[in-house]
């Protein structure tokens, strides 16, 4: 696992993870800017998905990213964390890298899923983010590059502290 402060957008690696919304027809934050340097056929495969349920995951092409595909998952909305919501991120974590796994994807980049429109309080998502990829690359085959790409220093000073817990 490595942490890098990044526009996910950008990066070289086989699959990008979108914090998207159930609809999956795109938004705004790293959602929009996926959708944005994907271009309009990333939005039109989205649309034959008919949706994603929170904690679930779609894989799609990436088409103008540097990324083969990307994992769309739409993470849960924060209200207290007595509603399921840590479950429902694990989820996410866990089912976008099952996915990447079953395509055969060497690296993965996710953002911090549900940290920002979302409300999910930084460090209790990236805790959450860490433990449930280091479960899951636990039990599946081979070894997949993981990379938690962050928008803000703050973000990567969070997950560097969580990471050595
Ligand atoms: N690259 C990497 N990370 C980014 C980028 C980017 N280009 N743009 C934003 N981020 C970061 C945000 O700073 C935040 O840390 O992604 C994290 C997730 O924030 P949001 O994009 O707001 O996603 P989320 O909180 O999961 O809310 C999802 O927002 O955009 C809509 O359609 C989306 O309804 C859904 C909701």
């Amino acid at each position: 696992m490595e942490v890098v402060v990044a526009d996910i957008t950008t990066l070289e690696v086989d699959a990008v993870v979108n914090a998207a919304n159930t609809s999956l027809l795109g938004g705004g934050g790293v959602d929009g800017a996926i959708h944005r340097a994907a271009g309009p056929e990333l939005l039109a495969e989205c649309r034959r998905l008919k949706g994603c349920a929170t904690g679930d995951a779609k894989i799609t092409k990436g088409y103008r990213l540097p990324a083969k595909w990307v994992i769309h998952t739409p993470g849960p909305v924060y209200r207290d964390g007595k509603h399921g919501e840590p479950e429902l991120l694990a989820g996410c974590y866990r089912r976008s890298l099952e996915l990447a796994a079953e395509h055969g994807a060497e690296s993965i980049a996710f953002p911090c899923i549900s940290t920002g429109v979302y409300g999910y309080p930084a460090e209790e998502a990236a805790g959450i983010a860490i433990s449930t990829v280091r479960e899951v690359m636990g039990r599946l085959p081979g070894d997949m590059k993981v990379v938690f790409c962050c928008f803000s220093s703050r973000d990567r000073e969070i997950y560097e502290k969580m990471m050595k817990r």
